[in-house]
């Protein structure tokens, strides 16, 4: 009956570690996040998915994070799917630095916030009394941030699940007050196949012709860039 235990597990552990009177509200900053299926030819967005946390304990908002702290790791959903690691899921870590001038370790992100990986490693995350200056005027947050997580929507199966689940715990000290488990929305379904794979569009054709590689991966985006560049050196009578 292991099958039993650990569902009994999963259902357990969020009720035991509520401690009356705190509760963690958690989310994505996105509805979803896209990002490439493959990064050979250019990319338009890596995986970054950022979560944002606020603790409320005796039924007021923490505005001052000291002596907290909120981390992140993966959790199994209703289906199964577990999605902890970035590695092995597409071609993004081969391509990283060419495309961002980031040289990442492994499950690394580009904002330094990272997968949790196989051992699902909980992940610190950053109290902000306001945004960070990327968002402009600063306003008050009070809120945890963790930005850029790579995570994908492929699971540790290799299953596709563009809903992954991720557990967000905050403690006080060492002791577990809140918990909440979210969804980090990803797709790798933005295509631009329909207008620009090769014999597709017309409208959409280089002067130089479809790119035939044999690939359409590879196809659609070549053909792309080469529009992008005849474009170019017709308007300004360069490339670049
Ligand atoms: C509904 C059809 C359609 C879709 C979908 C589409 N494109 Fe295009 N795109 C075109 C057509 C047609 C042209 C050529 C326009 C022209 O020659 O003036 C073009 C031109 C371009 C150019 C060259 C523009 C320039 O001035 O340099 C780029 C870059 C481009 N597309 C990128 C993309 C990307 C990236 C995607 C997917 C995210 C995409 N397109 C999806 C129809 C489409």
């Amino acid at each position: 009956m292991k099958f039993r235990y650990i569902l009994a597990a999963m259902v357990v552990l969020p009720v035991t570690l509520l401690a009356a009177g705190s509760q963690l509200l958690g989310w994505n900053n996105l509805g979803m996040h896209c990002m490439d299926s493959d990064y050979s030819v250019f990319s338009i967005l890596p995986p970054y998915n950022t979560i944002e946390a606020q603790l409320i304990v005796g039924g007021k908002l923490v505005t001052n994070g000291s002596g907290y702290t909120v981390t992140y790791q993966a959790v199994v959903d209703a289906s199964g799917s577990l999605n902890s690691t970035a590695m092995g899921k597409g071609n993004y870590y081969s391509y990283a630095t060419a495309l961002y001038g980031a040289v990442l370790g492994p499950e690394g992100g580009l904002a330094g916030w990272n997968m949790p990986g196989t051992n699902n490693t909980p992940q610190g995350m950053l109290f902000e009394a306001t945004n960070h200056p990327a968002a402009g005027v600063a306003t008050p947050v009070n809120w945890w941030r963790a930005e850029g997580i790579p995570i994908s929507p492929y699971d540790d199966a290799r299953n596709k699940n563009p809903y992954p689940m991720m557990r967000l715990i905050a403690k006080s000290g060492s002791t577990p007050i809140a918990t909440n488990d979210i969804v980090l929305p990803v797709s790798d379904e933005m295509d631009c196949r329909a207008c620009h794979a090769s014999g597709t569009m017309a409208a959409a054709q280089p002067a130089a012709g479809w790119v035939w590689s044999g690939i359409s991966e590879r196809d659609f985006r070549l053909n792309i860039l080469r529009l992008h560049d005849e474009h170019q050196f017709l308007q300004h009578g360069a490339l670049y």
